[in-house]
């Protein structure tokens, strides 16, 4: 599937993550929150041999986690999946910061959720959110095969319902997880490169128009201090300050 047809789905998932982790607030717990999400170095960066390079000489994947890769590799969809690099990177994230709770808006086939789940201790939590459950079962044997998979708690419905959101648009996704997210805690936003779409959006774009908006307001809020990443399609951090 070309990577223009997944857009929306997409810049959902990229919202999420990196919204993807929240954590603490949202559960009443004084702890540091992880909120993140997705990309792909599995697509045009494949031949790469600096970038393969890069994947022989770091990656560490569970065998479960390698696996699900390979399964969703086969699927119709899987331009939408993060790429591997990147959701070890976003779990090191959530190790350094001791983070219990993640929230993953966009699990997609749940490669990240579970990479999420595995950098959580025992008692840590990954709130899955996607509208989509037959994405999702395509990972679960790959959870449980890992042993973690009640660390995962999947809500199948409009990620801004489980977040307790009011309105549907990318932004909303930033605000809400800022709110749900204690000092110190990290927004992880997937794809805000948009495939370099978002060097000069075109004027009927509205998916690259919004991550260009998104970026721009990120750049000036005193809020977080902020790192963009070129690692897959493009990762921001925001961590809360
Ligand atoms: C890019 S994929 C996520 C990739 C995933 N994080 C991974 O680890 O591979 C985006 C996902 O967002 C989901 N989605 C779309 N709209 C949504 C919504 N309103 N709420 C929650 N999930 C949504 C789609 O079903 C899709 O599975």
């Amino acid at each position: 599937m070309a990577f223009r047809d997944v857009s929306k789905e997409a810049l959902i998932g990229t919202l999420t993550l990196g919204l993807v982790f929240i954590a603490g607030y949202l559960f009443g717990q004084k702890r540091k929150t992880f909120i993140m999400n997705l990309s792909k170095s599995h697509g045009k960066e494949q031949h790469n041999p600096l970038m393969q390079y890069v994947l022989r000489h770091s990656m560490r994947e569970h065998p479960a986690l390698a696996k699900l890769r390979l399964r969703t590799l086969e699927h119709d969809g899987n331009a939408m999946m993060v790429s591997c690099e990147q959701s070890q990177f976003m779990a090191n994230l959530a190790r350094l910061i001791k983070s219990k709770k993640v929230i993953e808006i966009g699990v997609y086939t749940g490669y990240n959720t579970l990479s999420m789940a595995l950098a959580l201790p025992d008692d840590g939590v990954v709130v899955a959110c996607d509208i989509n459950e037959k994405y999702a079962d395509m990972g679960k044997p790959f959870w449980k095969e890992a042993g973690v998979e009640k660390k995962i708690d999947l809500r199948i419905q409009p990620a801004l319902d489980t977040l307790d959101a009011e309105k549907v648009n990318y932004d909303p996704y930033y605000e809400k997880s800022l709110q749900l997210i204690r000092k110190g805690g990290i927004i992880a936003i997937d794809n805000v490169l948009w495939g370099g779409r978002v060097l000069q959006p075109a004027a009927d774009d509205l998916d690259t128009l919004a991550i260009d908006r998104l970026n721009k307001k990120l750049h000036r809020d005193a809020r977080v201090s902020l790192s963009m990443l070129t690692v897959g399609d493009g990762l921001t951090l925001a961590f809360k300050l």
